[in-house]
């Protein structure tokens, strides 16, 4: 792990704040492990997340609800080794800060200590103040998530685009405005209409990070397996592919397994 002190270059929440305030776009993607920390850190971005995404691209569950506080944080410290310029940000799983402050503050304690992560995140406004505060009060940078919240799957019973009636797009602004004065750094829009999370955006002074939110906001956020097409049966109307992955590690495996049972591999040169 980079000190705070000995790395001038790393990306900080107060980094984020003045990007947003020069107009300069934030790029945030997810990484769960060492090896693609290191490549996305490498190639410029600035955030990364260590999503509870990880639930669904790394573990192959249906939800986010089942990852522990443990594999976050097994992901979370492989992430922070890669990682040299990024800000590292953690997300709380499922069950580990909704309806107890205290049991909030432990979980995002044992992140950060035990992973060197930067920041956590967490989904939820009003309904989880109390925990975004009592985490506050340690020094724990804490970036918020409106819109869809995949935690709250089974409330919603669908992922499709959230606050399109008048009474939800109402709460979300209020909830965006508690989360500015609670203090939180940044704030995730996740699936809803581009007016209205251009609106928040403009609305509050903290960095807004959108996906599936439009480009009215001060950054975006995708996860990297979908991006980069390795998963190829994702195919959301916001997610623009980078890669088709899918392609080339089928191409390169399939090639393997010809050359092993044509006894190709390995080659004179390949052997000692
Ligand atoms: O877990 C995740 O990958 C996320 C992003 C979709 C923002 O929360």
């Amino acid at each position: 792990m980079s000190t705070a002190t000995g790395d001038a270059k790393r990306v900080t929440t107060h980094t984020l704040l003045e990007m947003k305030a020069d107009g300069v776009p934030i790029a945030m993607l997810t990484a769960y492990d060492y090896s693609l920390a290191r490549l996305v850190d490498g190639a410029g971005i600035d955030v990364i997340l260590v999503g509870d995404s990880a639930s669904n691209v790394m573990a192959g569950h249906e939800t986010t609800l089942p990852i522990t506080l443990d594999q976050m944080i097994y992901h979370a410290s492989a992430v922070v080794r890669g990682c040299q310029r990024a800000l590292v940000v953690v997300d709380l799983p499922f069950g580990t800060y909704q309806g107890n402050s205290k049991g909030a503050l432990n979980s995002a304690i044992r992140i950060m200590k035990e992973s060197g992560a930067h920041a956590v995140k967490l989904e939820g406004g009003r309904e989880v103040i109390g925990s975004i505060e009592r985490i506050l009060t340690a020094g724990i940078p804490v970036m918020g998530h409106l819109g869809l919240t995949p935690q709250s799957i089974y409330k919603f019973g669908t992922y499709v685009v959230r606050a399109k009636e008048e009474a939800e797009a109402q709460r979300l602004r209020e909830d965006a405005m508690l989360l500015e004065e609670a203090g939180c750094f940044a704030l995730v829009l996740e699936k809803i209409p581009a007016k209205l999370a251009e609106e928040v955006a403009k609305s509050v002074s903290i960095p807004v990070i959108g996906i599936g939110a439009g480009h009215g906001v001060d950054g975006q956020v995708l996860v990297l397996h979908d991006m980069l097409g390795i998963n190829k049966e994702f195919n959301p109307r916001f997610l623009r592919r980078y890669a088709d992955l899918h392609e080339v590690i089928s191409d390169a495996v399939s090639g393997y397994v010809r050359d092993v049972r044509s006894k190709d591999f390995p080659s004179a040169k390949e052997q000692y």
